[in-house]
């Protein structure tokens, strides 16, 4: 019953073969937690300091978030073992596609895993971001694109 009810969720949500869904308790938090520990970077906050001091730069996370995060999906980060950058807006309130370029260029030349963890849409104005163009650019870079799409 539980095979049948988790493809069933699947399939509403368009998988197909070649995807995976993995459940993780409930909302958008606890997904963004259960990637962290996929991660390795989620762990007690007593040991963050000795933990930092482990890792040399190319094994440190790089996690780019976007400029209207739920704070679901910055605070989570912040604590954890990656360096989180910030992408500002554009002129047209969405986020800053150029700079994000020079930064993922900037990351990727220094050999940092990268992933992008950005809201799908803004939970304050319903501005949506353009996932696809998102994604394009972090899988340019090598980089891995997740979404928070508690808005959308
Ligand atoms: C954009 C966004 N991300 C994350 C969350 C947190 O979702 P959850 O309560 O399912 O953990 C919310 C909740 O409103 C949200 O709007």
């Amino acid at each position: 019953m539980v095979h049948e009810a988790s493809n069933y969720v699947k399939k509403c949500l368009g998988g197909g073969k070649e995807d995976a869904i993995i459940f993780c308790g409930s909302g958008s938090t606890a997904a963004i937690k259960r990637l962290q520990e996929v991660m390795g970077i989620s762990f007690p906050s007593i040991l963050r300091d000795k933990l930092l001091k482990c890792l040399t730069n190319e094994e440190r996370w790089v996690v780019f978030v976007g400029p209207y995060e739920h704070h679901s999906n910055i605070l989570s980060w912040r604590q954890s073992l990656a360096e989180v950058v910030e992408i500002g807006l554009d002129q047209k309130g969405l986020p800053d596609t150029e700079t994000f370029k020079h930064q993922l260029e900037f990351y990727k030349s220094k050999n940092r895993p990268i992933l992008g963890s950005f809201s799908a849409c803004s939970n304050v104005t319903g501005i949506c971001s353009d996932t696809h163009a998102i994604s394009r650019l972090l899988h340019q870079f090598g980089g891995f694109a997740c979404f928070d799409f508690a808005a959308r």
